[in-house]
């Protein structure tokens, strides 16, 4: 596995396999991988004859109060782990290199980025965008590999690659869970052992909702409230949203109609924000 510091590092060896007719499959992550970052490069293994792995903690997809300086890193278990999976490069830039001295350029999405975690990270999503044109770019994927974890972001990157027109295919990929149903998320490293056992309250409260909907509720509303009454019954859980959107627009919506419908939650557990979501028709 080739590991590339630079653009153009990561350029050369682009443009060699685009020369021999290849595809490329890109995986953006910022590192400190674990089975849900996994999946996706073992998708991306699956669907294209290289696959790229960028691991980068982008500063500018984080507000000023934020956790950059925290956000866990491990560069040499990310390594192994994507050579394990068959990995043909791993980029590891610094933000120096991926931002230069001089950086005047955003990409901005409208609308979809206005509420859910948009609502409490106003440049989150500006940070997120900028970063991933970037990255499709510089890797010149044919696809990229997105996780519904972060699900807000998944449809706000496919309405950035649909109204721009970019040449990508963006592939969304499922859950993974830990045996207790906690989403995996790097960012479960800063809970305490209490609240450990406490966020399987997330997922939890997501399966009540669910339960109801298979037994015919589709009033979001209805829906919405047993998700909140589940989490109120954690104390050490502090919700920040319960949401029910359109899962193209990220609009709240009444009702289940047939069309995909995000719900969405974000709880504080202690002082760390954690996000879970299910998304239904
Ligand atoms: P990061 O949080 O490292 O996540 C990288 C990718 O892994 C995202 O697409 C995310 O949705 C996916 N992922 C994380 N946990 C997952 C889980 N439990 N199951 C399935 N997929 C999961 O998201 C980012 O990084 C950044 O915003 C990035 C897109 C790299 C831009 O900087």
């Amino acid at each position: 596995m080739i590991v590339a510091e630079t653009i153009a590092d990561v350029k050369k060896y682009v443009k060699e396999w685009k020369k021999n007719g290849e595809t490329i499959g890109l995986v953006p992550t910022m590192g400190y991988l674990h089975e849900g970052h996994a999946s996706l490069i073992k998708k991306a293994r699956e669907q294209n004859d290289r696959v790229v792995v960028s691991d980068f903690v982008n500063p500018t997809q984080f507000g000023p109060n934020e956790d950059l300086e925290q956000y866990p890193r491990d560069f040499e278990a990310d390594k192994k782990l994507c050579a394990g999976l068959g990995a043909d490069l791993i980029f590891h830039p610094t933000p120096e290199e991926m931002y230069g001295k001089d950086h005047f350029t955003k990409v901005h999405v409208d609308t979809l980025t206005a509420g859910l975690c948009g609502a409490v990270r106003p440049v989150h999503f500006d940070g997120v965008c900028t970063v991933v044109t970037k990255l499709f770019h510089i890797a010149e994927a044919d696809r990229a590999y997105f996780g519904q974890k972060d699900a807000q972001q998944l449809a706000v990157v496919k309405r950035m690659v649909h109204d721009l027109n970019y040449n990508i295919e963006i592939v969304g990929c499922p859950i993974v869970r830990e045996a207790d149903g906690l989403a995996k998320s790097s960012r479960n490293t800063y809970l305490s052992p209490e609240e450990r056992k406490a966020a399987v309250i997330l997922s939890a409260s997501l399966k009540e909702g669910k339960k109801a909907i298979d037994a015919g509720e589709k009033d979001l509303k209805k829906i919405t409230d047993i998700i909140t009454k589940k989490l109120e019954t954690e104390p050490l859980a502090r919700i920040d949203y319960v949401s029910a959107v359109d899962f193209n627009l990220l609009q709240p919506k009444d009702r289940l109609d047939g069309e995909e419908t995000l719900i969405a939650i974000a709880v504080y557990i202690g002082k760390t924000r954690e996000i879970d979501n299910i998304i239904v028709r």
